[in-house]
């Protein structure tokens, strides 16, 4: 009763003084957005900082109507932060994030770092919020690959179970960041001008062999692993695992880098464990959360990358049953990578942390 009354307190005191709250890579593509996300939520901060590397400080960045000045990320910069979200790389996360903690800041950290560490609550609100309530400072925000899908999925593994899913990715440029989508750009231009596309950072690789992506597909997002898979891949199998707290769910991915600027695009392949009725199925994707179930065959209708582009959704089409097996089920999902796959994922548990708990201090 006392833990409830001075949570209340917290909540209240949080709603009236506000958090203050640091973005880190605030320059980058996924920072720009979780700034723009926090303006569009109306988030409740007291303070803004915009952190990000040496080389930006001094820089304005945009913040609603208003501009900031873009600090250098620093240890002692976290004094008195409540709140960091970081999109500044898994190097800087590793660095920087636990200075942060030691501050006393909660840390929403959106590159693969700490991802799967036992500690680290792995989230999606709409799959797994409650997790997020077990941290020990830090909070993974998933690869955005694995966000779309869980989310789409979730609906059907908490009804039939799921077995095994095989998925195969069409994912947009900036998902390799800022310099991805310029490269893209470019390249367009150039390829439509009878040029030689430039070719500098696609695919992110061990080897310096870059291939350009306009007019092209490139089937490597990432490192390759040793077992054949990229990085990218392997973190569909593992963080699908961990997110659903099920490790016996097989996953099968291949992902592929698309010339689409913004939103990934998914064609996910289901064997649920129970038999399904598709009717039935396709309801409880129309009431699952963060879903929009665009399908209608009929009329033309499915989920595309445009479309999705600037929505907080998930949208979900192109939805069948197997033509030979009755626990068979295939999907087309969509969903803007910068906003659901990372910045307002990142938001979106800020906020519940908020709702429930006060600042986190
Ligand atoms: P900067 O612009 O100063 O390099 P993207 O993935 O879109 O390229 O964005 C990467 C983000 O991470 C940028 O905001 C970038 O800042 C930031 N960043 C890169 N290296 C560091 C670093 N060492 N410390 C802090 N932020 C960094």
């Amino acid at each position: 009763m006392a833990r409830r009354r001075s949570r209340c307190l917290e909540r209240m005191v949080v709603l009236v003084q506000g958090v203050n709250v640091a973005v880190v890579g605030a320059t980058g593509a996924v920072g720009q957005a979780m700034i723009a996300t926090l303006v569009r939520r109306n988030f409740p901060w007291a303070t803004l900082k915009l952190l990000a590397s040496k080389r930006s400080v001094g820089k304005r960045v945009m913040v609603g109507e208003h501009s900031l000045t873009v600090e250098e990320a620093t240890p002692e910069a976290f004094a008195g932060v409540d709140i960091a979200l970081f999109s500044a790389g898994g190097d800087v996360s590793l660095k920087l994030a636990p200075e942060a903690v030691a501050r006393g800041a909660l840390v929403i950290d959106n590159s693969c770092a700490y991802r799967m560490h036992p500690d680290v609550p792995l989230v999606v609100p709409e799959v797994n919020g409650k997790d997020l309530f077990a941290h020990k400072g830090i909070i993974a925000n998933p690869n955005c690959s694995t966000i779309q899908m869980v989310v789409a999925l979730n609906p059907i593994y908490r009804k039939y179970g799921i077995k095994r899913i095989i998925v195969s990715t069409y994912q947009a440029a900036s998902g390799a960041g800022s310099r991805a989508i310029d490269e893209l750009r470019d390249g367009a231009l150039a390829m439509l001008a009878g040029e030689e596309p430039r070719a500098e950072v696609l695919p992110v690789g061990k080897l310096a062999r870059h291939y350009p992506l306009a007019f092209n597909i490139l089937p490597q997002i990432d490192v390759f692993e040793e077992n054949g898979y990229t990085k990218e891949e392997m973190k569909m199998v593992n963080e699908t695992k961990k997110i659903f707290h099920d490790a016996d769910i097989s996953v099968t991915p291949t992902a592929a880098r698309v010339p689409v600027v913004y939103g990934h695009s998914e064609a996910v392949y289901v064997e649920t464990v129970k038999p399904f009725d598709l009717a039935e199925l396709k309801a409880e994707l129309r009431a699952g959360e963060g879903i929009v179930v665009k399908d209608d065959p009929a009329l033309q209708e499915y989920p595309q990358p445009l479309e999705a582009a600037g929505q907080l959704e998930v949208f979900v089409g192109r939805i069948r049953k197997d033509l030979d097996d009755d626990r068979g089920l295939s999907l087309w999902v969509v969903a803007d990578n910068i906003l659901k796959g990372a910045a307002w994922n990142a938001v979106q548990i800020a906020e519940r942390w908020i709702a429930r708990d006060g600042a986190g201090r």
